[in-house]
């Protein structure tokens, strides 16, 4: 399977640590020196993760110089759809012109992209079809429960001062306000006979689903009953739970095992890797990964500094971004790795 093209779109609102600092007790300070972001993009109001994806799909359909009716299975992967249900699959095929096209949905967080690709790359293999449009898309803006004068703030649309409860409220979020940001990035798949051993190699993907609530939103589901109430509101209940140091250090050990372990897996060692692109939760999780497994600077390409977590829509965000600054030459061994809420985690390779 290799990528035909590739697409991807920001949220056009950039929110600065300074920003921020003005909704919540933060500091560019703390945001940089904990989490590497200086700055991360929000969805406005409006919109949604199916809008953001559309737009990174057009991108990558016109990068793959071909249109929305040559492709026969769309797979979407998200944790913020645009509703509990319909998933976002088949909002985006309606969007695209597409009424007889299959169109399914991933729920699997960070590591929504990689699981993508997975079951992107076993539909092709299997011939049930020819060209795979995956998305990955999200719109955490909508997790948080701010007003639209608490928003203006963040954008840099007013300087008048929160309310002392508005601060409040905001500082209450803050450890998830400043890690997030929203984007979207496409990738159209395909089995290229001519390829000669480009694309990719393989995947190995893992979930421990005992560790579910150290990364999970406590209300909008059936097991509290109902899906929202106003006390689950006011309780933040509506807000992910981030348990950030345990995830933090699952990260460091998880991450580089799964890249030596499909490295081992192909024959191949940490040496004959190019390039190795993580999912981007905190710049601090992606060196010590690159630590682990004795990685030189120029083997590891980040881009958390400009757009925070975008979840889903990270891995390819960074593969796009990697590829634009001429990172990626024909031949190189790359491998993608990520974990995030599930717990799921793994990694996968390819030939460029
Ligand atoms: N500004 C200032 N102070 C803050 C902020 C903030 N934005 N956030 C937390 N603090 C404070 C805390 O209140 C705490 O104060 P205390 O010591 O007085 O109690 C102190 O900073 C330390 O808090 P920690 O949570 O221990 O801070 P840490 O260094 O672990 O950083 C962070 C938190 C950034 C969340 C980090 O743990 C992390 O990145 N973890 C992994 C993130 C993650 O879970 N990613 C998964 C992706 S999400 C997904 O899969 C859907």
């Amino acid at each position: 399977m290799v990528v035909r093209g590739s697409g991807v779109h920001l949220a056009p609102g950039v929110v600065t640590n300074e920003r921020l600092s003005k909704l919540m007790d933060t500091s560019d300070e703390w945001i940089q020196q904990r989490t590497g972001i200086r700055e991360r993009r929000f969805a406005r109001r409006g919109t949604s993760s199916v809008d953001l994806g559309y737009e990174a799909a057009r991108r990558a359909l016109e990068d793959a110089g071909i249109g929305p009716g040559d492709i026969d299975l769309i797979v979407f992967a998200t944790m913020t759809p645009a509703h509990y249900f319909p998933g976002n699959g088949g909002l985006l095929a309606a969007r695209l012109g597409l009424s007889r096209t299959h169109a399914l949905d991933i729920r699997m967080q960070c590591v929504g992209f990689l699981s993508g690709l997975q079951v992107s790359d076993a539909f092709l293999r299997s011939g049930h079809c020819r060209r795979v449009l995956l998305v990955g898309a999200e719109c955490h803006a909508a997790f948080f429960p701010w007003t639209d004068a608490d928003w203006a703030i963040l954008f840099g649309d007013s300087d008048a001062p929160p309310s002392p409860e508005a601060f409040a409220w905001g500082t209450v979020h803050r450890d998830r306000a400043v890690i997030f940001g929203d984007g979207a990035g496409a990738f159209v798949l395909e089995i290229d006979d001519s390829a000669n051993g480009r694309g990719f190699l393989g995947f190995d993907l893992k979930t421990d689903g005992s560790h579910w609530d150290k990364l999970y939103v406590p209300g909008g589901g059936s097991a509290s009953f109902p899906y929202f109430s106003p006390a689950m509101y006011e309780s933040n209940g509506t807000v992910p739970v981030v348990e950030g140091r345990q995830v933090f250090r699952l990260a460091t050990t998880a991450m580089p095992e799964a890249v030596r372990e499909i490295l081992r897996n192909h024959g191949l060692e940490v040496e004959d890797l190019s390039m190795l692109l993580m999912h981007q939760a905190n710049l601090r999780i992606n060196e010590a990964v690159q630590k682990a497994l004795g990685l030189p600077d120029e083997k590891v390409f980040n881009n958390i500094q400009r757009y925070g977590n975008t979840t889903a829509a990270t891995l390819p965000l960074v593969f796009h971004e990697a590829k634009e600054r001429g990172l990626l030459k024909p031949g190189d061994l790359v491998a993608f790795a990520a974990l995030g809420a599930g717990l799921h985690w793994g990694a996968a390779l390819m030939r460029v």
